[in-house]
């Protein structure tokens, strides 16, 4: 074995040993970090993982990197290395000089010359990276290459290991609690599997907020230098989250007021330095109200109590119901469209998708009830159509289809009026609650079996106003079905 081989193996046999230590897994990722590094006689490495969504890089664990360069920005999945996600290892010579660099300035000011990128692989999915740079320029051989590559696995099986110890956690605590076994879909994007290191608990707490209402963060993404001594950096700012969806960077406070005039002396100077940024500074009931202002939160005067979790943002249904009026405007080009709504469920659904259709159309409502004789319930149209849909290329826009009785019965009704064509779009489709065969030709989320409230959706005539569409606490339902 000549002396680089031994370098590296020296270097994994270090690695392989923390990630079997009882070590939390922060230390295991910065062992592997570092050793890395050292390995590949490289100046510095860094971990990266990506948000749940796969639109952002979260440096997990860095080693031999200032901090300013580790927190240069959001780094944008497609913008960074873009290669590497879809599973390639990378190797740059001039790292600052390469169009595939998203930051070349903050590369340039590190003094660094080549990297060589790794993906991390979990059940043949890019779930994140591994990156080494260096301080002299470097054709890195294949004996680096696979070095790394052996180490971005480790990684890989470190972080399995978490996560598979974290849903061993949560399931024993829903036993203790005796609360329904989460289905699979759709994934929940839990803090706890993101390994950030908060510097407060009030950080941990507000992340957790985020998640509920499923809106995305980063944690420290960017430092803001503020002050230079002899082109030195003496003095810098990093808010605690960054929201991307709302452009916003979020500073928590505690209640000690000799720090909150620090902070805000340096917010201050934030703001003169680097005027395009929003950031907010914010203490507990601050943050409680802005989630209410954009519309998440409990103080917007809509019921979230009995909400027991987000199943999709007000920014998730508006990504989804956007992609499916672009679609309707296509298929339905140059013809009479007419849109159909059993009120009152679909009344959010039906407003925002027809103002994102870029065609003529009409549209009209029906109301229907149910009403129960012995053992038979039957369904009875209370308020038909109030125009003719013959010759009409009719669409009937659903909030939700579950056994698929509704909307059965509302076609065959429809059919009998000689429309042109007759299609049907449901935001929601319970599928696995499917009694009658319908064919739904457009479909926003496929849902499990749980009781979906929000956005328009109602459990007893309350929770139409919620601007998400959450699950109901199955304590609230299973208590009424005792009654
Ligand atoms: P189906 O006839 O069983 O397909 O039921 C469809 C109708 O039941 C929908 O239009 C809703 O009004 C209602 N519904 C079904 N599932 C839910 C739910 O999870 N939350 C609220 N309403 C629901
Ligand atoms: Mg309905």
């Amino acid at each position: 074995m000549d002396n680089r081989e031994y370098s590296y193996f020296q270097a994994f046999k270090q690695i392989a040993r923390t990630a079997n230590s009882p070590l939390p897994l922060k230390s295991v990722l910065n062992a592997a970090a570092k050793s890395a590094a050292k390995g590949l006689k490289a100046a510095g490495c860094s971990i990266m993982l990506l948000n749940p969504q796969k639109e952002y890089l979260d440096v997990i664990s860095a080693y031999g990197l200032s901090d300013l360069y580790i927190r240069k920005g959001v780094l944008k999945a497609n913008k960074s290395l873009p290669e590497v996600l879809n599973g390639e290892l990378v190797a740059i010579f001039d790292f600052a000089q390469d169009e595939r660099t998203q930051y070349p300035d903050a590369a340039e000011m590190e003094g660094i010359s080549s990297v060589l990128a790794a993906p991390i692989m979990q059940k043949g999915e890019v779930i994140g990276e591994i990156r080494i740079y260096t301080r002299e320029p470097r054709q890195f051989s294949q004996v680096d290459k696979d070095f790394l590559t052996a180490v971005a696995n480790i990684v890989a099986v470190s972080l399995e290991k978490n996560e598979l110890y974290q849903v061993l956690k949560t399931e024993h605590e829903e036993t203790v609690t005796k609360r329904r076994k989460l289905v699979e879909t759709p994934k929940l994007p839990s803090s706890s599997l993101r390994p950030s290191s908060f510097g407060h608990p009030s950080e941990q707490e507000f992340a957790k907020l985020l998640d509920f209402y499923r809106i995305e963060w980063l944690h420290e993404p960017r430092s803001f230098p503020l002050a230079w001594q002899d082109g030195k950096v003496v003095e810098m700012f990093t808010p605690d989250f960054y929201l991307p969806e709302l452009d916003l960077y979020i500073e928590l406070t505690t209640l000690k007021q000799s720090l909150i005039t620090e902070k805000n002396r340096k917010l201050r100077r934030l703001r003169e330095l680097y005027p395009d940024i929003s950031i907010k500074l914010l203490n507990k009931s601050d943050y409680l109200r802005l989630l209410a202002k954009y519309g998440y939160g409990g103080l917007g005067g809509t019921k979230v109590k009995g909400v027991d979790r987000v199943l999709f943002s007000h920014t998730q249904i508006q990504r989804r119901v956007k992609a499916l009026a672009k679609r309707i405007s296509h298929d339905y080009m140059g013809r009479k469209l007419v849109l159909v709504g059993i009120l009152k469920g679909v009344m959010c659904f039906m407003a925002d998708l027809m103002q994102h259709i870029t065609l003529p159309l009409n549209v009209d409502f029906m109301s229907i009830s149910y009403y129960g004789t012995n053992n038979e319930s039957a369904v009875k149209i209370t308020k038909d159509l109030d125009i003719s849909i013959a010759g009409l290329d009719v669409l009937m826009v659903e909030d939700i289809v579950d056994t698929g009785m509704t909307l059965n019965y509302v076609l065959n009704h429809l059919a009998a009026h000689n429309p042109a064509s007759l299609h049907v779009c449901t935001l929601l489709d319970k599928r696995v609650r499917r009694l009658v065969d319908v064919p739904l030709d457009y479909i926003g989320f496929e849902i499990p079996d749980e009781f979906i409230v929000g956005y328009g959706l109602d459990y007893h005539g309350e929770y139409r106003n919620l601007p998400f569409i959450g699950m109901l606490k199955p304590e609230l339902i299973e208590e009424e079905g005792k009654k």
